[in-house]
């Protein structure tokens, strides 16, 4: 097939990349040009702002578009009416935090989803289009925003649309630094702050086993909402930093601390803590790592093993060098934690 990727070789991207290459299909990148232009020498490069410049699709066809790069709804309506005619089936990344209610596990893809309230609508005059990451309006509008683009693809494709609904993606390659913070910090080894209950459930899904997965929906045209995260038996966080230790053979030692304990010492969950969500000090957001994966189990999702996820983005991550670390606690507040929670324990 002819696949035409609006986005680029950043993470979820490249991947995609990798896998519709390996299945033997002619890819086309529509980007900017400023993540590694040079990456992928193969693959055909269009270069255009999608929130500006739509002129390098002009006059192609593709068989599918995968639209990892969809973030406003009028961004994603233009891209969209332009390839109507130019294109046969429109994949669309969306994200699981379209729902509007976390605090129930098992939701699937029929729960509740947020829309744009009209004060809401109002707001997105603030986001430059070109760069909507830098605006705080639209980090917060992030889940109805993408609901909204959902509905553009949807009224757009129609029966010829599919829409992907990743939980929280790991793997090579992951910017966010969410899943390499544990690989990194059990690689070290020694005792690890450890948050909340071992048997908390948690979910991941690797950017390569949701590519390959994309690039089978787009060949099959199957339409359709998908959840998709994993994998698809009960994942604990003890078993996600066991995957992170056997990958890195480390002599980690885990000490699980209470979460009202991180609470109380202003432990942001999440990004400083990352997948870390409270289930006693608030339920909110508790389902968003036990969601219903059924339906895209149904329609042939499947996952490598959780340590081979955690080996390769260990490697990635030695081989990336020193970074700005975007998630995860410092040493040096966990070293603090750690000996208050120690002298809490004596008192
Ligand atoms: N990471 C997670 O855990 C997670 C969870 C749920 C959902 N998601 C969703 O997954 C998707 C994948 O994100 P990704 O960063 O991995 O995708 P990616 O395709 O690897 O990277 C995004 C690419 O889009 C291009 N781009 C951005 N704005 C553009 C514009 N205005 N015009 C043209 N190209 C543009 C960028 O290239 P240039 O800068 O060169 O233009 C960049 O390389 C996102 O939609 C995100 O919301 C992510």
């Amino acid at each position: 097939m002819d696949l035409l990727i609006l986005g680029g070789p950043r993470f979820l991207g490249r991947h995609l990349v990798t896998a519709a290459l390996a299945g033997g299909h002619r890819v086309a990148l529509f980007n900017r040009g400023r993540t590694e232009p040079e990456l992928f020498p193969e693959v055909e490069k269009l270069r255009g702002d999608r929130a500006g410049d739509l002129s390098a699709l002009e006059g192609r066809t593709w068989d599918a578009v995968v639209d990892t790069s969809g973030f406003l709804p009028e961004v994603v309506r233009r891209g969209a009416e332009r390839l109507r005619d130019q294109a046969g089936h429109y994949h669309f990344v969306s994200s699981v935090s379209v729902h509007a209610d976390f605090s129930k596990p098992g939701m699937d893809e029929e729960a509740p989803v947020q829309r744009l309230t009209p004060e809401e609508h109002e707001r997105l005059s603030t986001i430059d289009p070109s760069e909507p990451m830098k605006s705080p309006a639209f980090m917060e509008l992030y889940g109805p925003l993408k609901t909204e683009c959902e509905q553009v693809v949807r009224e757009t494709f129609g029966e010829r649309a599919s829409i992907s609904r990743p939980g929280l993606i790991v793997g090579p390659h992951d910017y966010m630094d969410r899943f390499p913070y544990w690989v990194s910090r059990v690689a070290e080894g020694g005792e690890v702050l450890a948050p909340g209950r071992p048997e908390r459930p948690v979910q991941v899904i690797d950017a390569r086993d949701l590519a390959d997965w994309i690039v089978r929906l787009a060949e099959g045209g199957v339409p359709g909402t998908f959840t998709a995260t994993g994998p698809d038996y009960p994942l604990t966080m003890e078993g996600l930093l066991d995957a992170c230790r056997n990958a890195a053979s480390s002599d980690a030692r885990f000490t699980w601390v209470d979460e009202a304990f991180l609470v109380e010492n202003q432990v942001g969950p999440w990004e400083e803590l990352p997948m870390w969500v409270p289930e006693t000090t608030s339920t909110s957001h508790l389902g968003i790592l036990q969601m219903s994966v059924r339906r895209a189990l149904d329609r042939g999702l499947r996952f490598r093993p959780l340590v081979e996820t955690a080996r390769d983005t260990l490697n990635w991550e030695r081989a990336r060098g020193p970074h700005e670390w975007r998630s995860g606690l410092t040493r040096e507040k966990e070293r603090a934690l750690l000996e208050a929670w120690r002298q809490l324990a004596r008192a």
